[in-house]
């Protein structure tokens, strides 16, 4: 079992890094393989909503300067995704939204994988930014992963984290967590729990349907939805592929 955790700091080895690190030593003392690949460093690009990724259902993005498609290829054999950002006027860091845009844009993001976000600040905003980031995992049908308290450490820098002995013990337990997730997911997989039914995705943009009047053939109404499909049905195969 894998998580993959992304540093959305563009500091290294700063207080982000500091909480994911407290994170990664107890996933790997629970047997979870770990791998990180840091994110704030780079100058990521936003989404530039050209669609390219849908409309030709790449699974990856157009532009492949950057950490984005790594990401997304690694999540190929991760079991579980975590992010962390510092607190940059209220909300996540500038580049690590961009990544996370595209990141769950051009992949259509990893159902029934689990998630969790962690944020360090300062002195505020971190509720604010933890529900921006808890959001991506939220509408994409991923377990968002607890812990004993808010995901946040405090601190301007790794040296005053490692004074914030809460927001440790929060990133340890989540560290459990998380394991404890990965596990049961794995004991019922081989119970032959099946993953839950897909309705299919329905868009309304609440004043009609988007898909309706788009041919007689019952059978089309969602058809030019077919990217949205895509990844939930990916995971699915790979589910009955394990058994
Ligand atoms: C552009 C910018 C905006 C910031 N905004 C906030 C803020 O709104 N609230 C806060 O508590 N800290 C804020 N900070 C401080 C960082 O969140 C804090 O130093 C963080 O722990 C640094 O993490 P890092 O070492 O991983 O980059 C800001 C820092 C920067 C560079």
């Amino acid at each position: 079992m894998k998580v993959l955790l992304i540093n959305g700091s563009p500091h290294r080895s700063g207080a982000t890094f500091r909480a994911l690190k407290e994170i990664i030593i107890e996933l790997q003392k629970e047997g979870i393989e770990t791998e990180l690949i840091q994110v704030g460093m780079h100058s990521v690009r936003g989404c530039k909503g050209c669609g390219s990724c849908r409309t030709h259902e790449l699974g990856k993005c157009i532009y492949g300067d950057d950490p984005v498609n790594v990401a997304i290829g690694r999540m190929e054999s991760a079991d579980a995704l975590i992010v962390g950002s510092p607190v940059h006027y209220g909300g996540a860091a500038g580049d690590i939204t961009s990544f996370m845009d595209r990141l769950f844009y051009a992949s259509g993001g990893f159902p029934y994988k689990p998630g969790a976000a962690i944020v360090s600040c300062r002195r505020g905003g971190a509720t604010s930014a933890l529900e921006q980031l808890n959001k991506y995992f939220m509408m994409n049908n991923m377990p968002l992963v607890p812990s004993a308290y808010w995901n946040m450490v405090h601190g301007n820098n790794a040296e005053e984290v490692e004074q914030d002995a809460e927001g440790l013990m929060v990133m340890r337990t989540l560290a459990r967590n998380m394991a404890w997730m990965l596990k049961s997911i794995e004991a019922g997989k081989k119970a032959g729990l099946a993953l839950p039914p897909n309705e299919g995705h329905i868009r309304t943009n609440f004043v009609r349907d988007l898909a309706a009047g788009q041919g007689d053939d019952k059978d089309s109404k969602y058809k030019n939805f077919a990217p949205y499909f895509t990844s939930y049905n990916k995971v699915n195969k790979e589910y009955q592929e394990d058994e």
